[in-house]
């Protein structure tokens, strides 16, 4: 049976969102296109029938608006991360008081382990969390042992060069994984069924599915229409402000 999800959290993009990490050579990051984009965003998911909470920006830490990445949250209990990164590190500070609105079992990741959420793909009670120059091995540990309190399980992937596990491969339910052409022979993965995304296309690995719709990345018409083929039904989202920041589709919210 597939995850339903009642509710969102995201953060608006700072005026300091240009000075967000990135290896992408894309141009430079328009803040109000940003805003527009973020705003079709939320719209969106509160369309798949998410209450939606808009948190203010950090104008600290620019990569705050990749809100995915600094917590973990299930069915049962929500884990705040500790980000890879430095520059994010102090995005977490404050999460709890956000999360106990909704959680009663709160975790934390804690030193020498650091984890970013997006390198984390749940699949039912299972958790896939990749291996990254973000998420180590002692944070990947510390997740599957609260995992386990819960009932839920957890296994480690190694993941080739890419920023976080779930750039190559999104669940979209249904057993089915949308996987980009280095993620698709990867062992971990080889009961699913897969979808390749187009070689020209692998940004569209990062999709997100909710309620029975599949946030999508748009101007990516090969892989969209592979997923119309498979019976999906995608809504395209212009997100190429975040893009430029190498930020996907699913590092923008938190649904649970
Ligand atoms: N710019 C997103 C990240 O590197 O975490």
């Amino acid at each position: 049976m597939s995850n339903m999800f009642q509710h969102a959290i995201v953060r608006q993009p700072s005026k300091n969102l240009a000075k967000g990490i990135t290896t992408a050579s894309l141009g430079k990051v328009d803040y109000k296109i940003a805003m527009k984009q973020h705003e079709a965003y939320v719209y969106a998911l509160q369309n798949c029938g998410l209450e939606v909470r808009v948190l203010d920006p950090l104008e600290d830490f620019p990569d705050a608006v990749f809100i995915e990445d600094v917590c973990l949250c299930t069915p049962h209990c929500a884990i705040i991360t500790r980000p890879g990164a430095k520059s994010r590190r102090g995005e977490t500070d404050s999460f709890a008081n956000i999360l106990s609105d909704y959680y009663k079992n709160l975790h934390s990741i804690t030193a020498a382990g650091t984890v970013e959420a997006g390198d984390i793909m749940m699949v039912g009670n299972h958790y896939y969390i990749g291996l990254s120059n973000r998420t180590n091995q002692i944070g990947a540990q510390q997740i599957i042992q609260i995992l386990e309190q819960y009932g839920m399980k957890g296994t480690i992937v190694t993941i080739g060069e890419v920023l976080h596990l779930k750039t190559a491969v999104s669940y979209l339910e249904n057993n089915c994984l949308l996987l980009a052409e280095s993620m698709y022979h990867n062992e971990a993965f080889q009961s699913f069924q897969k979808i390749a995304v187009n070689i020209q296309e692998s940004y569209a690995a990062n999709a997100v599915w909710v309620n029975g719709q599949v946030l999508f990345p748009s101007n990516h018409c090969i892989t969209l229409n592979t997923l119309k083929a498979e019976g999906y039904n995608p809504i395209e989202i212009d997100i190429s402000e975040f893009q430029k920041l190498d930020g996907g589709m699913s590092c923008l919210s938190l649904r649970f």
